[in-house]
C-alpha cells in the first residue's frame, strides 16, 4: 500500500529580498552568491508569521467539503515554529474546521521533514481517508544576520500535499548520521549556525550513495524515473548529484534562483509550481530525496 498526491499548494511572503540586499551591510556579493549557490533572490515575511503562511497555502489548496471531511491526519513540518503549544496542525483543524477526529501533530527533521512526512502519513492513512502534510518555515526569524556564511542562503515560505490512499505501493528510506556540530540552532541565544563545506560533503557523499542503493534495493531502474525532486539547498549539490547519476538536469527541477532554501518547505514549494506548469502527468515515476540537520536523510519515491 502507499500514498497518492492529490493536490499540491505553496504560499511565499510577498516581500522579496535580493542579494544585493547583503551587499549593504555583509562582505559579500550578488556574484559569490549565485555562483556558489544558484541563489538570486528569496522571499521573507514581514509583519506576519508562520501561521499566516500555512494559512494562505492551504486556502491556495482549495479543498472541497468532501475533503475537508475525509482529512483525518494533519502533519505540520518545521523546524522554525515559535508555537510549542498548541501545536501548529491543532491550530490548522482549528481554523478550517477539520474532523475532531483528526491526529494533529507537528514534527522536525530539518530539511529532510518534509519526506520523513510523507513515510509517516503512508504509516497512518487508511483507506477513504485524505491527509494534509505542510511544510512551512520562517528561517529569516533565525538566521544570524551578521553572518554571511548562512545569512545569504535561506529564505522563508509554506507548501503542502493532500494525500489519500493508494493500493500502489510507496517506497521510503531513510538515515542519520550524528552531527551536531555542523548545524544547529540553540534557540534563542544564537542564531543558525552551519559549517557549509561539511554539509556540501555529506549531501554529494550520503545522498549520492543512498540514492544508488534505493535504486538498486528496490529494482527501480534511474532511467525510468520522470523526475528527481530534491531538497533544494545549492544548485551545485543538485548539479553534481545528477552528473554522478549520469541524467541530465531537465529531470531535477530546481527553484533555488528566486526561493533560496526553505528547508523542509523546499519540495512542497518546488513540487507545487511543477504541478501548476502541468509538466506533472498520471504515472511518472518521482523520486524525492532531502537531506539536512541531523545530520538526517530521506527518500521517497511515488507514482503521480
Ligand atoms: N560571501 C562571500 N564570501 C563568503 C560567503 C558569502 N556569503 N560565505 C562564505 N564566504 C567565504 C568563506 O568565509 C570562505 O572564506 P575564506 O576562504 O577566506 O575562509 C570562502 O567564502 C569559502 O567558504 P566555503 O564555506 O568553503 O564556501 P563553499 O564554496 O563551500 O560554499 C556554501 C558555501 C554555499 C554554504 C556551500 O558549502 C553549501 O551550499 N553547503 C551546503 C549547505 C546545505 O546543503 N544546507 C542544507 C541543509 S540546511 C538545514 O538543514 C537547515
Amino acid at each position: 500500500m502507499g500514498i497518492r498526491i492529490k493536490k499540491t499548494a505553496s504560499y511565499l511572503p510577498k516581500k522579496v529580498v535580493d542579494n544585493f540586499y547583503f551587499e549593504t551591510f555583509l562582505d559579500t556579493s550578488d556574484d559569490w552568491i549565485s555562483s556558489r549557490t544558484g541563489i538570486k533572490q528569496r522571499h521573507f515575511v514581514e509583519d506576519s508569521g508562520i501561521f499566516d503562511l500555512i494559512e494562505k497555502t492551504i486556502v491556495n489548496l482549495n479543498l472541497s467539503q468532501e475533503e475537508i471531511r475525509r482529512v483525518k491526519t494533519i502533519v505540520v513540518v518545521t523546524c522554525t515554529t515559535s508555537f510549542a503549544i498548541p501545536n501548529l496542525a491543532s491550530q490548522v483543524q482549528e481554523r478550517f474546521g477539520f474532523s475532531k477526529e483528526t491526529y494533529s501533530l507537528d514534527i522536525n527533521m530539518g530539511c529532510s521533514g518534509f519526506v520523513a512526512g510523507l513515510k509517516l502519513v503512508e504509516g497512518i492513512i487508511k483507506e477513504g481517508e485524505c491527509a494534509l502534510l505542510i511544510g512551512a518555515e520562517v528561517l529569516s526569524q533565525i538566521l544570524d544576520f551578521s553572518d554571511r556564511n548562512t545569512a545569504v542562503l535561506f529564505g522563508d515560505g509554506a507548501g503542502a500535499v493532500l494525500l489519500e490512499y493508494s493500493k500502489k505501493n510507496s517506497i521510503f528510506s531513510s538515515g542519520t548520521k550524528r552531527n551536531k556540530r555542523v548545524l544547529s540552532y540553540d534557540h534563542p541565544t544564537k542564531g543558525l549556525h552551519m559549517e557549509g563545506r561539511e554539509v556540501y560533503k555529506f549531501a554529494v557523499t550520503t545522498i549520492g550513495k543512498s540514492i544508488d542503493n534505493f535504486l538498486k534495493i528496490n529494482n527501480i531502474k534511474k532511467e525510468d524515473i520522470n523526475y528527481f525532486i530534491s531538497h533544494q539547498a545549492n544548485i551545485r549539490i543538485l548539479e553534481t548529484l545528477a552528473k554522478n547519476l549520469n541524467i541530465s538536469m531537465d529531470k531535477f527541477p530546481s527553484n533555488i534562483e528566486r526561493v533560496g532554501n526553505t528547508s523542509s518547505a523546499s519540495i512542497p514549494i518546488l513540487l507545487d509550481e511543477i504541478n501548476r506548469e502541468s509538466r506533472l502527468k498520471h504515472g511518472d515515476k518521482i523520486l524525492f530525496f532531502a537531506f539536512g540537520a541531523g545530520l538526517t536523510w530521506a527518500l521517497a519515491y511515488l507514482e503521480w
